[in-house]
């Protein structure tokens, strides 16, 4: 069965960005000047995702009126004949069919897939979460999906980490079975680094088979008192296969302070329209840092 539906929760807190977040999504916090949510459903689309679901919560309005058209905005650009920015502005909203369902309470990742599991219903499907934003000449999820048709099974998108930063991810045990694949055995949410059986950490991308909402739909909290996704994904495992895909791309990590930050620069970089003076910037910061 081809994967035609995708599943972008964004109805987390966003408490490693307070205050920022407290009235803002985070997942709309712009990287240079485009909302971290859109790069997440452009890669969808440009993997063949048809239609979107975006797990909203409490105070995330901003997010639905991003994909919407805003007429008022449309007109002041057509009447000043902005017609580059006109563009922009339009885009999000033609982009492809995005519905929206709300979680009303954050209980954990794995809670804010279950709440789509009636638009999913009995298909394979994609989540892909807004904290990691991958650049990649195939898009990710593309590159899963290819793995899925091959091999009808869940697929985990994973890439190797430090060991001091396991206990940040949800970490994939098993063996290699081919270039970049993995038969996954274990599965661990936020170990220590002690405990964590490898360095590959999941990486927010997922193609998961609808078997999963049976197991979330009795699904206990876990790691931090949240229904985890990870936890459900490991019962999986157990009757069926799932595996793990080291996908190719350069993985930014837009959820926390540090990792937003170096997104922007990284992307700002690789902007025309921004680099040269970007660089000689960031040299004279150097410089001034270097001097004292
Ligand atoms: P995170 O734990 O990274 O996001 O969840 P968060 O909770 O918003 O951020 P912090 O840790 O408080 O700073 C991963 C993804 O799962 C979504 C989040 O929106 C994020 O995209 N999520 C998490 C939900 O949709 N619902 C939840 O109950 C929890």
């Amino acid at each position: 069965m081809k994967v035609k539906k995708a599943i972008i929760p964004a109805a987390g807190l966003g408490t490693r960005f307070l205050p920022a977040t407290k009235a803002m999504p985070k997942e709309m916090l712009p990287i240079v000047d485009k909302p971290a949510i859109q790069y997440i459903v452009e890669e969808a689309i440009n993997s063949g995702i048809e239609d979107i679901i975006i797990v909203t919560g409490k105070g995330k309005r901003a997010i639905e009126d991003h994909f919407d058209h805003s007429f008022e905005l449309e007109q002041n650009l057509i009447e000043k004949g902005k017609y580059d920015l006109l563009d922009q502005v339009q885009k999000p909203s033609k982009m492809v069919d995005i519905h929206y369902i709300r979680q009303k309470e954050p209980k954990g990742l794995g809670h804010a897939v279950w709440c789509a599991r009636k638009f999913i219903g009995d298909e394979p499907f994609a989540v892909l979460l807004g904290d990691d934003i991958i650049i990649s000449e195939k898009p990710c999820l593309k590159q899963m999906i290819e793995q899925y048709e091959r091999y009808n099974a869940s697929i985990l998108g994973v890439q190797m980490v430090g060991t001091k930063e396991v206990s940040r991810y949800g970490i994939v045990d098993g063996p290699v079975i081919r270039d970049r694949f993995y038969n996954v055995e274990g599965l661990i949410e936020k170990p220590d680094k002690d405990e964590a059986p490898s360095n590959l950490a999941i990486m927010g991308r997922y193609i998961l088979n609808p078997k999963i909402f049976d197991i979330l739909a009795m699904q206990g909290p876990g790691s931090g008192g949240e229904i985890q996704l990870t936890d459900a994904v490991a019962k999986l495992n157990q009757y069926e296969a799932v595996y793990a895909y080291d996908f190719e791309g350069i993985r930014y990590d837009v959820g926390e302070k540090m990792g937003f930050i170096q997104t922007t620069i990284e992307l700002a970089l690789q902007r025309e329209d921004l680099k040269t003076e970007l660089m000689d910037y960031l040299a004279s910061v150097v410089d001034r840092q270097l001097i004292g």
